[in-house]
């Protein structure tokens, strides 16, 4: 282990030198020349603070509602495919150390551990955070229904269908790397999926002709009970369109600058989406969230709250579960550092002026 870990900078570092490079590149990578990776990081660090003095902070607090519920902080752990890559016990324990810090957790479709054996890891600590899944749309109607219920009926509290990878990204480093998961480390939910006959090796899986479209939103809505998210959504245009059709919520996510390179950072989309959706619909945004100040300031554009995808896998690389615990303790602690510094007790204090001086 190289120095003391005191941030995730550091746990990044780790689990570089402990993963081979190969699945490091599938991690880390991104789409095309990384522009987007890039700018999503850069886009939170250029945003300044204007802090207020002499505020009150008595009673300070990092709580926040989300989807009808009250949570310790806003931050939540986003799908990240075949996290086994990371750990051996991959989701298991990631969604573990989430429950242990009361952190919400959407377990990812292209996950590496059973769902239900998450759920079954999670539903019992009263301290969690809410417990979601994340869909990626297979080629089969039938398919998908049949993996909602299985959702379902493990207990998962809302679905999250991603919408901006119709087709994976290229990721040239990942391809460079020559990246194949080894033997044993795979898919689990999709071993039996319709895979697209022209991409069988493909992990975000389909093919254009089998991409989802609005009415495929629609039709999911009526086939489950639970709240439905979109995510993957910078466009105001197709945030209203959501909104119109009656999503729980947004992701405003660009997958970690992995899926189309020189799309906008998702600061910058997150301030236009919550322009063009007013002020209800809840938002939740990803990409380069790395610092207490980068969840900040998601704050005061407008998110709900955050979700981290890269910082799960470079933690539980780094080690395991309680390195994932860490990982949330270490950006809740420099959250409620920069609320404190910057005057704010309460997330609810968190608006756009703490971002403009006018
Ligand atoms: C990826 C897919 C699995 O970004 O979401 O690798």
């Amino acid at each position: 282990m190289p120095d003391p870990i005191v941030t995730l900078a550091d746990q990044a570092a780790a689990a570089q030198a402990r993963l081979d490079p190969a699945t490091w590149a599938f991690f880390a990578g991104g789409a095309g020349d990384e522009h987007t990776l890039r700018a999503n990081i850069e886009a939170w660090q250029e945003l300044t603070l204007w802090p207020r003095v002499l505020r009150p902070l008595a009673g300070g607090h990092t709580r926040v509602r989300l989807a009808g519920r009250e949570l310790a902080h806003p931050i939540l752990l986003a799908p990240v495919a075949l996290q086994r890559l990371a750990h051996p016990e991959g989701e298991w324990a990631s969604a573990l150390a989430a429950a242990a810090q009361g952190a919400g957790y959407v377990l990812g479709t292209q996950s590496s551990v059973p769902l239900e054996r998450v759920a079954q890891a999670v539903l019992g600590d009263p301290g969690r955070g809410p417990l979601w899944f994340q869909l990626y749309w297979q080629a089969d109607r039938g398919f998908n229904r049949a993996l909602v219920q299985r959702a379902e009926a493990a207990g998962y509290e809302a679905l999250v269908l991603t919408v901006d990878a119709p087709v994976q990204g290229m990721r040239d480093a990942e391809r460079r790397a020559g990246f194949v998961p080894p033997p044993g480390i795979r898919a689990v939910h999709l071993q039996d999926a319709p895979l697209p006959a022209a991409a069988p090796d493909t992990y975000c899986a389909g093919v254009p002709a089998h991409a989802p479209g609005w009415d495929d939103v629609a039709w999911l809505q009526a086939q489950t009970r639970l709240p439905l998210w979109l995510k993957g959504v910078l466009h105001p245009l197709d945030a209203r369109q959501a909104q119109a059709l009656g999503a729980a919520g947004l992701i405003v996510s660009n997958h970690g600058g992995r899926t189309l390179d020189t799309t906008p950072a998702t600061a910058t989309a997150l301030a236009r989406v919550r322009a063009a959706v007013g002020a209800e619909l809840p938002l939740l945004v990803d990409g380069g969230i790395r610092r207490g100040t980068d969840v900040l300031k998601a704050i005061a554009l407008g998110a709900s709250a955050v979700l981290v995808g890269r910082p799960v896998v470079h933690a539980l690389a780094a080690g395991g579960a309680l390195a994932v615990a860490q990982m949330l303790r270490l950006l809740r602690d420099e959250l409620e550092m920069a609320m404190a510094l910057a005057g704010c007790a309460s997330l609810v204090e968190a608006g756009p002026q703490l971002l403009a001086s006018g």
